[in-house]
Formats: structure tokens, C-alpha cells, sequence
């Protein structure tokens, strides 16, 4: 007969097992759909390839999708559900209005993934899928996708407006943001890096390079050019995030905020002085690191708060609910 402590050992061995399986990411695995989907990372690359050599923008609004998800109630594909009369989802929020886009493409991946595995993979799983192989197709590093996410039945557009820091923000906003969705400051400067690629509108920064001093001179002089004064002209004019460099995945972003050439307040913030000045001098210095600490901090975001078991629902189409 077991001794009473060899039982309570096994009673604790397996309440540790339990607590793990039941844990918020611990049912993730890169290999979740091994068997049951075996052409899905295949079949979305793709269609990713194809539209990043139609316009490479979209590479950077694919991977900004992946955040938009993430940081709201978690990564569940609630930024995909489109508003009915009846449903207000998180595509009017503040962050996302006039400026998320790449849902046509991720419709696209979906019906294609449909065709091959119906029923089986979550919209939640393409995001994180997509943000990796827009990342890599870019430049930049590549790594194995946890998956195991289900889709939403719901959204919150109050929770888009408040959990997704504005590019007013600045550091200590920054940092408290990250923490509030459990990111270090580490996480925080290496996901920033993302800004690396793609575009920002004019209503974002137009107040940076008219009204701030933390600015390179002969950058604001170019980027003025395209982004008028005057509130409500061109406000939707468009300026690389990465001054000469918005389409490659490296770390040219962070070499240009050390020459104060962050295009949004929030960009500069990070390199001005503050906590994470030194992070950004480590960046500018090697890619490799960047890269190292992005792939983890992705992998980070990437866990907040998936829906597993039997919570939420595997959609038919990432617009609506089944
Ligand atoms: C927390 C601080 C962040 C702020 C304040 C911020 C803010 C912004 C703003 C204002 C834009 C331009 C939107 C527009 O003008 O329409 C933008 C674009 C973008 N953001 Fe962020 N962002 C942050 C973090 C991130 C993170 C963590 C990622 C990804 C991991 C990301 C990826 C991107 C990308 C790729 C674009 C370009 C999208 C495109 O060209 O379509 N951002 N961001
Ligand atoms: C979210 O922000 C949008 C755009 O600023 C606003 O129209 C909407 O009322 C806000 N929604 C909530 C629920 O706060």
C-alpha cells in the first residue's frame, strides 16, 4: 500500500498536470494540426507570397491584424467580425477605422484553408499563421506558430478603443499597456520593431513633425512634403513607418530612431532618453538580436488569452459568427 506521502506526491503530481492542462496557452502546440490539417501552413503561404508581390504593403497590414487581435480580449479573430445591424464588432474602433486592412486577404486564405481541411481551422490560428509568413516573406526571421485558438462569438468596440495604445502615447502609456497584457518592456521595444514595415496616415504624425523638437530637421523637411499643416488636408496622405525602408522586415527602424527619425510620437518615445533607450541602441547594433527577442516576444503576444476546449467556435468565415 502507498505510503500517505507518495499518495499526496501522486494527488499533487496530477493536480500540477491538471493546472497545466487547464492553464490559459498551455493547449497550444505547434503541432495541433498535424494530422487533421497537414496542408494548412502550405496552402496560406501561398496565397501570402501572392499578394505581398502584388502590393508588399500588405505584408505589414497582415502583421498588424495579428496586434489588433491580440491586444483586444485576447487572440480570438474578434477584429475580423464585421458589423451587422445587429452586432457592433471592433472594425469602426478608433485604432482600426479607415486604417486595418487585409481583410479581403485573410477571406481569401480562409476559403482556401476551407477547401482543404473544412471545419478545422480557427480565424484566430490564420492570423497568427499570416503575421509569421508576412514577417518572413518581408526578411525577416521565421518560427514555429503555437496553434490551438478558437474564434470568438463575440467583439468589443469599447475594448478596441481602449486596450490598443494610441500614437499619442507615450513611454510609460507604452509600458503599462504592455504590461496590462502581460509584455515586458523587451516585448514592447522588439514587437515595435514591426513598424519596420509599412505605412502610417498623416492625421498620425502630422502633429509630431510640425510641433515636436526630438526630430531629425532634414526628416520633417520630406515628410512635411506629403503631409500638409492643416488639419483635414491629406490627412489620409501616407508615410513609411521606416523612413526609406518600409518594405523589408530589418532593423533600419531602429538606427532611424536613433537619428530621431520616428515617424509617430509614440514611435520616438522609445529611443528619447527613457528606459528603453538602451534596447533600441541593442537593436540598431544587431539584427540578429532584434530578430531573437521579436520571434520571442511574438510568440508572447501570441498567447494572450486564446479561447481553447470548448470555448468559442471554429468559424465557417471569419466575418460572422457560425
Ligand atoms: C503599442 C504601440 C503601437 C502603436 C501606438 C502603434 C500605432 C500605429 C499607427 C498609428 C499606425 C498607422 C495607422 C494609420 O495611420 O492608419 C501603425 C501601423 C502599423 N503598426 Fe503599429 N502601433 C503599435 C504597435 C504595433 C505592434 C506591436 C505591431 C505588430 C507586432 C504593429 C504593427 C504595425 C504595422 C505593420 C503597421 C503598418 C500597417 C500598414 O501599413 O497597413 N504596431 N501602428
Ligand atoms: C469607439 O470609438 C469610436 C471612434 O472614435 C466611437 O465612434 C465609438 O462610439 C467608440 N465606441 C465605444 C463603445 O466606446
Amino acid at each position: 500500500m502507498a505510503s500517505p506521502s507518495s499518495f499526496s506526491k501522486a494527488i499533487l503530481t496530477l493536480a500540477c498536470l491538471l493546472l497545466l492542462v487547464g492553464g490559459t496557452s498551455a493547449q497550444l502546440s505547434i503541432y495541433y494540426y498535424y494530422e487533421t490539417c497537414p496542408l494548412l501552413c502550405p496552402t496560406v503561404k501561398s496565397i501570402v507570397q501572392a499578394e505581398i508581390a502584388k502590393e508588399a504593403r500588405m505584408g505589414a497590414s497582415l502583421l498588424r491584424l495579428f496586434f489588433h487581435d491580440c491586444f483586444v480580449n485576447g487572440c480570438d479573430g474578434s477584429n475580423l467580425l464585421d458589423d451587422t445591424p445587429t452586432f457592433t464588432g471592433e472594425k469602426n474602433a478608433a485604432p482600426n477605422v479607415n486604417s486595418l486592412r487585409g481583410f479581403d486577404v485573410v477571406d481569401k486564405i480562409k476559403s482556401a484553408v476551407e477547401g482543404v481541411c473544412p471545419g478545422v481551422v480557427s480565424c484566430a490560428d490564420l492570423l497568427a499563421i499570416i503575421a509569421r509568413d508576412a514577417v518572413e516573406i518581408l526578411g525577416g526571421p521565421g518560427w514555429d506558430v503555437k496553434l490551438g485558438r478558437r474564434d470568438a462569438r463575440t467583439a468589443s468596440q469599447a475594448a478596441a478603443n481602449n486596450s490598443i495604445p494610441p500614437p499619442t502615447s507615450n513611454l510609460n502609456a507604452l509600458i503599462s499597456s504592455f504590461q496590462n497584457h502581460g509584455l515586458s518592456q523587451k516585448d514592447l521595444v522588439a514587437l515595435y520593431g514591426a513598424h519596420t514595415v509599412g505605412q502610417a496616415r498623416c492625421t498620425n504624425f502630422r502633429a509630431r513633425i510640425y510641433n515636436e523638437n526630438n526630430i531629425d530637421s532634414s526628416f520633417a523637411v520630406t515628410t512635411k512634403s506629403n503631409c500638409p499643416s492643416v488639419t483635414g488636408v491629406g490627412d489620409n496622405n501616407l508615410a513609411g513607418l521606416d523612413f526609406q525602408s518600409a518594405t523589408s522586415f530589418d532593423n533600419t527602424y531602429f538606427v532611424n530612431l536613433m537619428k530621431k527619425r520616428g515617424l509617430l510620437h509614440s514611435d520616438q518615445q522609445l529611443f528619447n532618453g527613457g528606459s528603453t533607450d538602451s534596447l533600441i541602441r541593442a537593436y540598431a547594433q544587431s539584427q540578429g538580436t532584434f530578430f531573437q527577442d521579436f520571434v520571442a516576444a511574438m510568440i508572447n503576444m501570441g498567447d494572450i488569452k486564446p479561447l481553447t476546449g470548448s470555448n468559442g467556435e471554429i468559424r465557417r468565415n471569419c466575418r460572422r459568427i457560425n
